[in-house]
């Protein structure tokens, strides 16, 4: 074993100049300060982040959000990546699928964060709806100031992963021998940091989830020991774990209508959507534990059908088949 390896796994910054309270530069302390000097939030909020990229943040932000609305909550969703803007753009094509069927979609209402400030965030949720029962935040899959900002308002942080022990390291890294879990990995790191700061001013807890996305049959095997290695960094960091979404390509293809499972049973004649998938969505909701506001069918129920050709709306309905 080399000393390079040992230094590597033992857990020790040696004379490393790293100090944990502080992230890029930035103290913990300030990220907080600059939440709490803000009026408090009606909304309960939802953070999907994780410094990884590609994990399905903005899959699961979408899917959340759309279930959400379906329970009748008013929801707004921001998209905090004004590059590639993925929940912005699965939400327009949903209205626009619910434009091209005639047909009336229970929809969060949304925006993109243009401008990566806090007080453009503040006034982005307030100027949507400031009485919403929930905010999803589906952030930019790097570390920025808004990046952490958002974590640092999260009633509810949900971070997928993958079941990789790449995507692990960023939450925790374990002995690989021992097993045993030795030190944060930096997106853990910025989140005990940030649940620290807030627990010091007493606003209410970050309850972090921890969410596999997918999940392959396949690698039962390995699946066992990624989860293995998830249970004991979900207690060494502080976090449950959420059973997530398989592997499915029909999540990619109802992208682009900006559809999911659960809506399938609302488009007439079109064919009975997959039982296993609207499960694992009513599961994943399920995880994350929400306390729902009052339940107001008339969110759900208010828009008009729009008036669309028999012929345009068939075909369209053909599209989605096919995507299934
Ligand atoms: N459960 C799933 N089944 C199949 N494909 C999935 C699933 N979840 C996500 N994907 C696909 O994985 C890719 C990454 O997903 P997504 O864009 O949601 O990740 P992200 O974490 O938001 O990425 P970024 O860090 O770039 O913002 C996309 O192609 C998406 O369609
Ligand atoms: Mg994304």
């Amino acid at each position: 074993m080399t000393a390079m390896w040992k230094r590597a796994h033992s857990g020790d910054a040696g004379s490393s100049p790293f100090d944990p309270s502080r992230l890029d530069g930035e103290a913990a302390g300030n990220i907080v300060a600059d939440i709490a000097a803000r009026p408090r939030l009606h909304p309960h909020v939802i953070t999907f982040a994780n410094e990884k990229g590609g994990v399905g943040k903005s899959t699961l932000a979408f899917h959340v959000a759309v279930a959400l609305a379906h329970k009748g909550q008013k929801v707004i969703a921001i998209d905090l990546d004004r590059r590639q803007r993925t929940l912005e753009r699965g939400l327009t094509y949903r209205q626009g699928t619910a434009t091209n069927l005639g047909i009336a979609l229970p929809s969060p209402i949304f925006s993109v964060l243009d401008h990566p400030s806090t007080a453009v965030l503040y006034q982005t949720i307030n100027r949507l709806n400031a009485y919403a029962h929930f905010v999803i935040l589906d952030a930019a899959g790097a570390d920025s100031p808004i990046f952490r900002r958002a974590v640092a308002m999260a009633d509810t942080l949900v971070t997928p992963v993958n079941a990789s022990f790449l995507d692990l390291e960023l939450l925790g890294h374990l002995n690989p021998v021992t097993g045993v879990p030795e030190r944060a990995g930096c997106f853990g790191q910025t989140v005990a940091s940030l649940r620290e700061e807030r627990l010091a001013r007493e606003m209410g807890p970050i309850e972090w989830v921890v969410v596999k996305n997918r999940v392959r049959s396949a690698e039962k095997r390995h699946i066992g020991r990624v989860d293995e290695a998830l249970e004991k960094l979900a207690i060494a960091h502080d976090f449950r774990i959420g059973q997530g979404l398989t592997e499915r390509v029909a999540f990619r293809e109802l992208f682009q209508f900006g559809l999911t499972h659960l809506d399938l049973g609302l488009i007439p004649e079109m064919i009975r959507p997959q039982q296993s998938s609207r499960q694992e969505i009513a599961s994943l909701l399920d995880d994350l534990n929400l306390s729902f506001g009052k339940w107001e069918r008339a969110t759900a129920a208010a828009k008009p059908a729009a008036r669309v050709l028999r012929r345009a709306r068939q075909d369209f309905r053909a599209a989605i088949s096919n995507a299934l």
